[in-house]
């Protein structure tokens, strides 16, 4: 541990959605166990719903409530995407931009050394900046994702993206990436998000918010790591003209303490009950809605373990129904669960061998540090980059759709698990997963990350004295 006077005050401000805190809240356990500081701003709900943060290092960590302001269409209460209907969350933005005057209050008061902020507070750097405090702009992307949205000039003006289909361009590469991929959106991807990235109720685009964040800070800090995208990493650092920082893959560092009990139990006797490396195991995320008609009755054919929300969005009304006498004609092989499970736990037993997913980097994240074939199905936001970089690397078989509508075709849900859990030709996808293992879930790994973003946050500090000419030119 540092001396005292090393030692950092460090500010985290992630957007209001648990697939953002949760990396923001590894990455703060990670640096308060390097003996550091850490004001966590979060709204006061979302706060109550996080996991606490371990005893030896809650003193390190203090959580700072922000209430959000009332804004016209938003639902009294809402604080974090989940729980909205996805149309609603411009109206959680801009309660989330008026936040600029309390935190700037909070960042004057406390005067940390560095601020770590997310896409949607693009307007926190200059804040920082002007008040003598480090900033970083910290993406909870990875490098692919990162490098496809691309520099500032494409966000501010000029005619190179204007209609969904800019971004499905494909074979040829975006003109700032020096090398042939395929990460880009497909048509059906990209048709669902096109009003958040070009400009939503909010009255800023994603886009935007992400480029004018990235322009305003000291550094870019990104969930990304060499082991698995080194180009990436390069055009990134081109693209910018600033120090990038991958700051690992942020693997979950505690075992799961929620669901200790009976459900954990069952689980595990229905999961020693089947062979080795034979189950699949099925969740899309919080807020993920498939439709029953293209999964369920397809899932039939192999052993699976089903965690299924049947409301994805607290104010969603369209609950997910399973077909008549569905769960009974499974249950000899498998298992639906409705109510929260131990998802790590899960993965992490040997009977699982794949996992169905919509490729929310924090599920690619848990199943290949336990080296789990992935089959890929998306939904929303970058999951499209996401399963396209996986594709690309041959870790992640994407299941065959309709590029158009997103339709799966008859059976290929069926086929494509059974091809990547059995086939010969498909081996290579169960065997880069192994090869991820290390990568994804190494603690070393991400320590090294880790003390390398913590040596530049204590070389690049501003002391005092500095600060203050800074504030006074
Ligand atoms: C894909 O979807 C589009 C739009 O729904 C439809 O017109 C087209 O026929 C579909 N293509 C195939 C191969 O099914």
């Amino acid at each position: 541990m540092a001396d005292t006077h090393d030692n950092l005050h460090i500010v985290m401000l992630p957007w209001l959605a648990f697939g953002h805190m949760m990396p923001y809240m590894e990455l703060a356990k990670w640096i308060a166990g390097k003996g550091h500081r850490i004001s966590f701003l979060a709204a006061p709900r979302n706060i109550d719903r996080l996991p606490k943060p371990p005893p030896d290092l809650a003193p390190l960590i203090s959580f700072v409530r922000l209430p959000l302001p009332a804004v016209e269409h938003l639902p009294e209460g809402a604080e974090a995407t989940s729980d909205l209907p996805y149309d609603k969350v411009p109206y959680l933005k801009k309660a989330y931009d008026m936040l600029q005057d309390p935190v700037a209050q909070f960042l004057e008061s406390s005067d940390p050394d560095w601020i770590m902020y997310d896409f949607a507070p693009y307007w926190v750097g200059e804040i920082a900046s002007r008040l003598g405090i480090r900033s970083v702009s910290f993406a909870i992307l990875n490098a692919a994702s990162l490098g496809f949205l691309g520099p500032m000039w494409v966000s501010k003006g000029g005619d190179y993206r204007k209609t969904p289909e800019d971004f499905t361009i494909f074979p040829t590469s975006p003109k700032w990436v020096p090398f042939p991929t395929k990460v880009a959106f497909r048509h059906f991807e990209i048709k669902k998000i096109f009003d958040a990235i070009m400009g939503d109720a909010s009255g800023i685009s994603d886009t935007y918010r992400f480029r004018a964040g990235q322009e305003s800070c000291d550094i870019i800090a990104l969930r990304s790591s060499y082991e698995l995208e080194p180009e990436w990493l390069s055009v990134l650092k081109d693209m910018q003209g600033k120090p990038v920082f991958p700051i690992g893959q942020l693997p979950p560092s505690d075992p799961e303490t929620r669901g200790e009990t009976d459900s954990w139990q069952s689980i595990k006797e229905s999961l020693d009950a089947r062979k080795k490396g034979t189950v699949v195991y099925v969740a899309f995320g919080s807020e993920a809605k498939p439709s029953q008609t293209e999964l369920g009755l397809e899932l039939s054919v192999l052993p699976f373990f089903w965690a299924l929300k049947t409301q994805v969005r607290a104010a969603d009304t369209e609950l997910v129904v399973l077909p008549d006498g569905f769960e009974e004609r499974v249950k000899g092989h498998s298992m639906v669960c409705k109510s929260w499970v131990p998802q790590l736990k899960i993965l992490a037993h040997d009977s699982v061998a794949e996992f169905l997913t919509h490729a929310e980097w924090s599920s690619v994240v848990e199943a290949l540090s336990f080296g789990r074939a992935l089959i890929l199905f998306t939904f929303l936001a970058d999951q499209g980059l996401n399963a396209k970089l996986l594709e690309e690397r041959q870790i992640g078989y994407p299941i065959p759709r309709n590029e158009s509508d997103g339709s799966v075709m008859r059976h290929s849900v069926a086929e494509s698990l059974r091809l990547v859990m059995v086939e010969e030709e498909e081996r290579l996808y169960r065997e880069k997963a192994k090869e991820m293992r290390p990568i994804f879930g190494d603690k070393g790994i991400q320590e090294r990350y880790v003390n390398n973003l913590l040596n530049y946050f204590q070389e690049h500090r501003l002391v005092k004295h500095q600060k203050t000419a800074g504030i006074s030119k």
